[in-house]
């Protein structure tokens, strides 16, 4: 399905982000890694840069990095609006501030921005999109899908979240999603119908504590792996 650009926050997160959200050791990092709905996280770019080699897959990536950086720069000031509007909602430990929180989010598209289009020629950045992915049985060790799946459970279907957890075990040994709550701040009515289903299949998921939280209450992971 083409994707709108009108219909998208591009908001981005950054290496330190991801492993702290993810809790990524350093033998995770040196692992084969494909970022699921990456869009404008500097994740995969700043990776490059310590000479480690991350596949992302988003749809947003039929667009250019100067497409993206527009929508950005319209919607950037609505939102950091939004977020000083619901004071109660946030935890400022890593951020510190709206404004800073903005800046981070600055950053991280330029960082994404200035990698976009060789990453792309280099197979780093790959259009796609949840729930099929073209990908080979097997091809990453580690699948991670940041502030995409359960956030927005509002707007995807339990099945699209089977399906798509699936697809991702489908094509790396392990996977890791954060965070568990949807945008209203609930953990998501999902995860425990799906960790059920995957645990009835010979799944092993859990639920993991992790040591970064934005969202008040958002700081879970779930890892999902094969039984041994
Ligand atoms: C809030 S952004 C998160 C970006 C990045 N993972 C991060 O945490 O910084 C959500 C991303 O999900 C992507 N997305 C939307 N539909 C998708 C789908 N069906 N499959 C994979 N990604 C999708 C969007 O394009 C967007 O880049």
């Amino acid at each position: 399905m083409a994707m709108k650009l009108d219909n998208v926050v591009p908001f981005g997160r950054a290496l330190d982000e991801y492993r702290q959200m993810f809790c990524l050791s350093g033998s995770d990092l040196d692992s084969g890694i494909i970022g699921v709905g990456d869009g404008p996280a500097s994740f995969n770019a700043e990776m490059f840069r310590q000479g480690r080699r991350v596949v992302s897959v988003d749809p947003l990536y039929c667009f250019s990095a100067a497409e993206i950086a527009r929508r950005f720069d319209a919607v950037v000031d609505d939102i950091i609006a939004q977020v000083k509007a619901t004071p109660e909602d946030w935890v400022w430990t890593y951020h510190g501030s709206p404004e800073q929180l903005k800046l981070n989010r600055i950053r991280a598209l330029q960082f994404f921005a200035s990698d976009f289009e060789a990453g792309k020629s280099e197979g780093r950045y790959v259009l796609g999109e949840l729930p099929s992915l073209a990908f080979g049985d097997g091809s990453f060790q580690l699948a991670l899908c940041s502030h995409f799946l359960f956030l927005y459970s509002a707007h995807f279907s339990y099945d699209f979240h089977r399906a798509s957890v699936l697809e991702m075990l489908r094509i790396a040994s392990e996977v890791r999603i954060f965070p568990l709550l949807t945008l209203m701040r609930e953990r998501s009515p999902h995860l425990e119908p799906l960790i059920g289903e995957l645990e009835s299949r010979g799944f092993v998921a859990s639920v993991e504590k992790v040591g970064y939280e934005l969202q008040r209450g958002g700081d879970e992971m779930l890892r999902i792996r094969r039984s041994a």
